[in-house]
């Protein structure tokens, strides 16, 4: 029996971590794909999207989460699964949204099966499943996280929509299951124009020996992109996995940042980094302050042990970073 087109939606998928799972799936070594890739964007035309669009076995759909069923009707059959990025701009507005295409992709349902006497095995491990990766935000340790939904707005949202992907996993006759990837600080933050030297200097307020546990973009498509092939396994059905591959100081990542690339790590005035807590309080200036009251709590060398590959500060900025060698 043929394998069936799997229909993933992916979400953010012009962004970093959708694109970084797309790059990841697009890259598996298997004879035949196992996903036909659904890759949301809300302009079909832009630059990234058609880069996209000529992909293999991706089908670029336009859309926005203000409008979850329509996405979902693009597809031309019902999904398997939902790679769920949300944006944190506003963060009721994100609760509501990550909250709808939940609940839109749920509503779509599962690939359904009919079962032969032959098929019956087959089917059996098939039938009424749909799988969810959401990634949301890592809240200060396994317990925490689960339990706490922080004094930051975009974190609390997150773990609202956990909540909810939960209640829908339990109450689901469709069987729906859930991998939550609770990321830190993307070390992508550190990008090289005005917003990357601004996010050095709003860290470097924290204090410059305070470290800060960060992670690449492409580890969580890598990561993403594995919880899907192996949605059923104990490793991934309805499991949560807080994703970081360094932790590091402003000073710290100064020192790397010259033994790599030669020069100075770049960042702006403090008054800067201060001016921009304070005028994006919701998104950054909390986020910021929980750094240093409550902080990110994921045991690096444990998860590097379970994942050798991830990247650190020193292999990012070499491998991914505007600064690489060419
Ligand atoms: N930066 C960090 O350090 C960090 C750390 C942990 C967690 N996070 C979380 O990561 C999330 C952002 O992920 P990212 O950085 O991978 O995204 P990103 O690179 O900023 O890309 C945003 C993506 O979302 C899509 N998008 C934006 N608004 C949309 C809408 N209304 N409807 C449909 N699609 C929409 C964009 O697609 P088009 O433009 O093509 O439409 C794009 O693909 C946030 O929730 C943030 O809180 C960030």
């Amino acid at each position: 029996m043929p394998t069936p087109a799997r229909k993933l939606v992916v979400t953010g998928a012009t962004g970093k971590q959708g694109g970084a799972l797309i790059r990841a799936l697009l890259a598996q070594q298997q004879p035949t794909q196992p996903f036909a890739i659904y890759a949301l964007t809300r302009d079909k035309t832009s630059r990234s999207a058609q880069a996209l669009a000529a992909e293999p076995n991706v089908h670029v759909i336009q859309g926005d989460f203000a409008d979850p069923e329509a996405v979902f009707r693009q597809l031309g059959g019902k999904p398997w699964g939902l790679f769920s990025v949300t944006m944190p701009m506003d963060a009721r507005r994100e609760e509501r949204e990550g909250k709808g295409m939940v609940r839109a992709a749920c509503e779509a349902g599962v690939e359904q099966y009919v079962p032969t006497f032959l098929s019956l095995w087959y089917w059996s491990r098939l039938v009424n499943r749909f799988s969810i990766v959401f990634t949301a935000t890592e809240r200060g340790g396994q317990t925490k996280s689960d339990t706490t939904p922080t004094s930051v707005p975009h974190f609390r949202s997150k773990y609202n929509i956990e909540r909810e992907i939960q209640a829908r996993s339990k109450a689901s006759p469709q069987q729906v299951t859930w991998t939550f990837l609770r990321p830190v600080a993307f070390f992508e933050n550190l990008s090289d124009n005005f917003f990357g030297r601004g996010y050095v200097a709003m860290w470097r307020l924290n204090g410059l020996d305070r470290p800060l546990q960060q992670v690449s973009t492409t580890d969580i498509g890598l990561i993403a992109a594995d919880a899907f092939l192996h949605a059923d396994s104990e490793e991934y059905r309805n499991k949560v996995i807080s994703l970081a591959g360094d932790e590091l100081s402003p000073n710290d990542a100064a020192k790397v940042f010259k033994e790599v690339t030669g020069q100075e790590l770049p960042y702006t005035y403090p008054v800067v980094g201060r001016l921009l807590r304070w005028a994006a309080k919701e998104q950054l200036g909390l986020m910021f302050d929980w750094f240093v009251t409550d902080d990110f709590g994921v045991d690096v060398k444990a998860l590097r042990k379970r994942y050798p590959f991830m990247q650190d500060f020193r292999t990012w900025l070499a491998e991914e970073s505007a600064w690489k060698k060419a």
